[in-house]
């Protein structure tokens, strides 16, 4: 028996009947037996560096305590004028101040969905490249890229089962790349 997997996850839109907040939910249900993924809610204040020299935000310091117990971090990213929304950067850029910076070396699997047919792909490259300044370890494959996105949910729930399976592999590289690294840590 291999040991549990602890994931957390961060979904870039607010609004309640987000399609990436149902992405995120269906790849949950998807993620290989033995994983456990939080979800942390990022309706965090804007980034300031003067509010930063009062002392970090506690929403903002329970999701480093989170991120650093975790074996890898997952997001699911709306595209807002082709790159990611300001939410989600104002979350990346909150936990990238801090000490130890949560990014560092962790496996980070993404995907999105949108309206337009590129299915965040723009926004996705964006994150990829925040990701490489953060020491991030995004997996590569499957790219989970959510086009017509009012057309693959219904009620709340993915109804595409082709973006199911995408789901489906992603969780699993995600796991694979978790694996390969405790097993390289291992051997330090
Ligand atoms: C400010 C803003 C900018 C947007 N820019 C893009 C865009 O660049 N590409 C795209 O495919 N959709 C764009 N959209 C449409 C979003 O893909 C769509 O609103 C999507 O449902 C947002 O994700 P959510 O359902 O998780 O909230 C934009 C929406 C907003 C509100």
């Amino acid at each position: 028996m291999s040991e549990p997997i602890k994931l957390v996850a961060f979904c870039g839109s607010l609004r309640k009947a987000s399609f990436n907040r149902m992405a995120l939910n269906a790849f949950i249900e998807r993620v290989p037996a033995g994983t456990a993924v939080q979800t942390i809610e990022i309706d965090w204040p804007l980034y300031n560096a003067e509010i930063q020299a009062q002392g970090f935000p506690d929403k903002v310091q329970a999701a480093q305590k989170a991120m650093l117990e975790a074996d890898g971090i997952v997001f699911a990213t709306p595209e807002y004028n082709y790159g990611i929304s300001g939410v989600l950067k104002n979350a990346i850029d909150w936990l990238s101040r801090m000490t130890p910076q949560p990014f560092a070396a962790k496996p980070i699997a993404m995907f999105g969905a949108s309206g337009g047919v590129l299915g965040t792909a723009r926004g996705q490259y964006q994150l990829r490249q925040n990701l490489i300044f953060l020491d991030g370890r995004p997996v590569n494959k499957p790219e989970v890229m959510i086009g017509g996105a009012p057309s693959r949910f219904a009620d709340g729930k993915l109804t595409d089962e082709a973006t199911g399976k995408l789901l489906v592999d992603l969780g699993a590289s995600l796991v694979l790349a978790v694996r390969q690294a405790k097993a390289a840590a291992s051997v330090k």
